[in-house]
């Protein structure tokens, strides 16, 4: 098949993981016969730099016309003032936004290789597998009024906190479909304790879930969630919940498994499709990144860990262009890789060969033509 993906690497180590991606997706397409064309755009600080605005309208044109979308990463202390107004991640955001991706799906899974990387205790982490679906158009990150500003009183700054019935529907509905593929056990995360928009959130869950009759549908405060992710992982299996609280989360999940730079994610504008035939929704493509940031602390080194980036690219075969073969490949031979002893610095706990991004993303590429 052929596919134009955009390609935004963005700041710091994003560009560096995404380019191991481009040589794994390589590597795919000359074992498997696929025809991939990369397109190239600036986003984030180096695009704020370059053209005065994190998401150029070229980038955009760019993205509106490519069938998927691998993106690195944005940001970084160059750019973090916070008396400015222009900020990096706006890239990001509005690109959320307009390809209207309201579903962001993180998986957390234990590679039994790192299990002595992960600072949990090892009984803990037995039968850990779960996705985090994260809500990501709405809430904090867009809710208006938005601002900072100062009165005779002092400085004041407000977020809101909003969400409509549609757009919460739609993103539980999203989850619910997933888990009835999967153990049929929905966690939905709120504080319906303190929040109108989380009383709104399990009010809609639980109608739903009539619909889902075969889901089991348990409601739980995302405080009390955050704990039995360490304390309990395995109890998950779908959760879903809004945008701020996923991220918070999705983070933490990550420790779960060793490392941030192992998990992937898809952000999607439906349910994954089925059948793969469905590459774009609406003439809009989906996006997939690593759910890490920008790590200027170890950008330039040569030494991030691009299996996060690597496995969104997997994401992007499955889910964007029904390729399950090629991205079951990509999954094996990052699987061999971690049983060959390969490591990234950040997943060396236990020792293994330690080697830098493209070292690793070598093993994996030779891993898929072999
Ligand atoms: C993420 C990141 C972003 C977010 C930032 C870079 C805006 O932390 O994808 O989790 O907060 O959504
Ligand atoms: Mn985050």
């Amino acid at each position: 098949m052929e596919a134009r993906i955009a390609v935004l690497g963005g700041d710091g180590i994003g560009p560096e993981v995404t380019a191991e991606s481009i040589r794994v997706l390589d590597a795919v397409a000359e074992r498997f016969e696929h025809d991939f064309t990369y397109v190239g755009g600036r986003v984030g600080g180096n695009a704020i730099d370059e053209f005065g605005t994190a998401l150029p309208q070229d980038t955009l044109n760019l993205v509106l016309g490519s069938d998927a979308v691998l993106f690195g990463a944005v940001g970084g202390p160059k750019w973090d003032n916070p008396e400015i107004d222009i900020r990096p991640e706006d890239g990001i955001l509005r690109l959320r936004k307009n390809l209207g991706l309201f579903a962001n799906i993180r998986p957390c899974k234990i590679y039994p290789q790192l299990i002595g990387t992960s600072p949990i205790k090892q009984d803990r982490l037995e039968g850990v597998d779960f996705v985090i679906i994260r809500e990501l158009t709405g809430g904090l990150y867009f809710g208006k009024p938005k601002r900072k500003w100062e009165n005779s009183r002092g400085r004041r700054a407000v977020d809101t906190l909003a969400y409509t019935e549609k757009e919460i529907e739609r993103v539980v509905r999203v989850a619910f479909e997933l888990a009835r593929t999967r153990k049929k056990i929905l966690h939905s995360l709120d504080k319906m304790n303190v929040m109108e928009t989380s009383r709104l959130w399990r009010e809609i869950a639980s109608e739903l879930s009539v619909e889902f009759h075969d889901v089991e549908v348990v409601h739980m405060l995302a405080d009390n969630a955050a704990m039995q992710m360490i304390t309990n992982p395995s109890v998950f299996d779908v959760i879903v919940t809004e945008n701020t609280f996923g991220d918070i989360l999705s983070d933490e999940s990550a420790v779960i498994g060793g490392s941030l730079g192992m998990i992937p994610s898809a952000s999607l504008a439906s349910s994954p499709p089925t059948d793969g035939k469905k590459r774009r929704r609406g003439g809009k493509p989906a996006l997939y990144e690593p759910i890490h940031g920008s790590a200027p602390d170890i950008a330039g080194r040569g030494i991030a860990n691009p299996i996060g980036s690597i496995l969104s690219a997997s994401m992007m075969l499955r889910w964007s262009f029904g390729l399950h073969e090629e991205a079951d490949a990509i999954e094996t031979s990052i699987n061999n890789a971690l049983s060959d002893g390969y490591r990234t610095v950040d997943i060396a706990g236990d020792g293994g060969n330690v080697m830098g991004t493209s070292q690793i993303g070598d093993m994996i590429a030779g891993r898929i033509r072999m």
